[in-house]
């Protein structure tokens, strides 16, 4: 009988139980597919005595991740602790010092030492796999790196990270604030320990990182994705928004420039026709451009204990099947340290600001546009109350330089009842 591979699994929360139920439930669909058997031969997680649904009894227990990584009847050590260093970092690299093949959900350690861990992975001779560190069961790794092989990839978006996307769908559904949103994601169980991974944009900038560096053959650079979460979109704009045709997103874009590689994870308005508009909930979508393939949009669950184990098997599988792929899709010494863009492409632009209800006011504003060289593109004033007004403008495109001058003379003007909110258009 062909050998079975044999995995070594650190960690079992949601992702982790959803593997071993996997290898247990679907052993002989696995077997057939892969023409060998897949089985686990030990597993590790901090707290042993814990009833997770599924039995262990017929793996050896490692209290030490370490000691599981390197263990002699282990091919493959499948890291779903997480975190970005401590023990999953020490047990990746001591599983590829030991001559294991790495599969790993941990977003947060690539995106800090993706190029490291490839390249220990590959002089080692090992595959080091990611699917399920990207947009859970949504099989956008593969994709990009196998589906995507034969083009210049051109331009990379995503929503992914569901919980965003569900406070800011939410806030427009319910006309609830986002403090409100928020503790309703945090009792449904949504939010990451650190909740700031998630409104802040840092998990979906980890996400946008690795795909980047396989987009575009780039070592990853998560310190140079422009980060800026979801925390201060107020209702108002979420309203104003969809009153002219756009709802907000926190999109990550990705995109190399005449100046260097762009990679954006912020909230955005997207229309609201489009795919990534209609995007409802706590579900992910990402949008591939290659120069052969025009668009593709991948829409599915970006967490969650079937589909990120769905994710984790996938890389499984492919070892048991004996398909071994760069972890970034081309050896990692060939990876390009790219230099950083930071936002250079031109995009149309949404302004809403509160103005004195004075004469003039409008056009004090519509000056220190054009002195920036922005030209206006639509314009609406709301029905001022005592003594504001509030005023929305669509600009065409215009650099973000160009906005933040005219931005700093806005702040300077005697009708600015608030600092205008400014948000970033993006063309889909
Ligand atoms: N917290 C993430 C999300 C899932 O809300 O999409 C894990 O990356």
């Amino acid at each position: 009988m062909t050998k079975p591979l044999r995995l070594g699994i650190a960690g079992l929360g949601t992702v982790g139980t959803g593997v071993v139920k996997i290898v247990r439930q679907k052993a002989d669909l696995l077997a057939a597919r892969a023409g060998r058997p897949v089985a686990i031969s030990a597993v590790s997680a901090r707290t042993r005595d814990k009833d997770r649904g599924v039995s262990l009894s017929d793996y050896t227990w490692e209290d030490d991740p370490v000691a599981l990584a390197t263990r002699d009847d282990v091919d493959v050590f499948v890291e779903l602790m997480g975190g970005s260093d401590g023990p999953a970092k020490a047990a990746t690299e001591a599983a590829i010092t030991a001559g294991k093949d790495v599969v790993t959900a941990n977003k947060a350690m690539l995106a800090h030492h993706g190029q490291a861990l490839a390249t220990a992975a590959e002089t080692a001779g090992r595959v080091l796999r990611f699917e399920a560190a990207v947009a859970g069961g949504i099989p956008v790794v593969k994709a990009l790196t196998e589906g995507l092989a034969g083009n210049d990839v051109t331009r990379v978006m995503g929503v992914m990270n569901g919980t965003c996307n569900y406070i800011l769908t939410r806030m427009q559904a319910t006309g609830q604030g986002y403090n409100a949103l928020f503790e309703e994601a945090d009792k449904l169980g949504y939010l990451e320990a650190d909740p700031n991974l998630d409104v802040g944009g840092i998990d979906a900038g980890h996400k946008l990182a690795l795909l980047s560096s396989i987009a575009f053959g780039t070592q990853v650079n998560f310190n140079d994705v422009e980060l800026e979460g979801i925390q201060s979109i107020t209702l108002e704009d979420i309203k104003h928004a969809a009153d002219m045709g756009y709802r907000i997103k926190l999109l990550g874009v990705a995109q190399l420039t005449g100046r260097g590689l762009e990679q954006r994870m912020s909230p955005c308005l997207v229309p609201e026709s489009s795919p990534l508009g209609q995007l409802e909930g706590g579900t992910n979508m990402v949008v591939l451009e290659g120069d052969m393939v025009e668009q593709i949009v991948l829409r599915g669950p970006g967490a969650g204990e079937g589909p990120t184990a769905s994710a984790v098997m996938s890389d499984v599988m492919d070892i048991a099947r004996g398909i071994r792929v760069s972890t970034f899709g081309q050896p990692a010494s060939g990876l390009q340290q790219a230099t950083a863009a930071r936002a250079s492409t031109p995009a149309p632009f949404y302004l809403r600001m509160d103005l004195e209800d004075k004469p003039g006011a409008l056009a004090k504003v519509a000056t220190v546009l054009g002195d920036a060289g922005i030209s206006i593109d639509r314009m609406r004033q709301y029905r001022h109350d005592d003594t504001t007004a509030p005023v929305l403008i669509v600009t065409h495109k215009t650099t973000r330089t160009a906005l933040d001058s005219a931005l700093d003379a806005m702040g300077k003007l005697d009708v600015m009842a608030s600092s205008p909110v400014a948000l970033r258009i993006e063309t889909v």
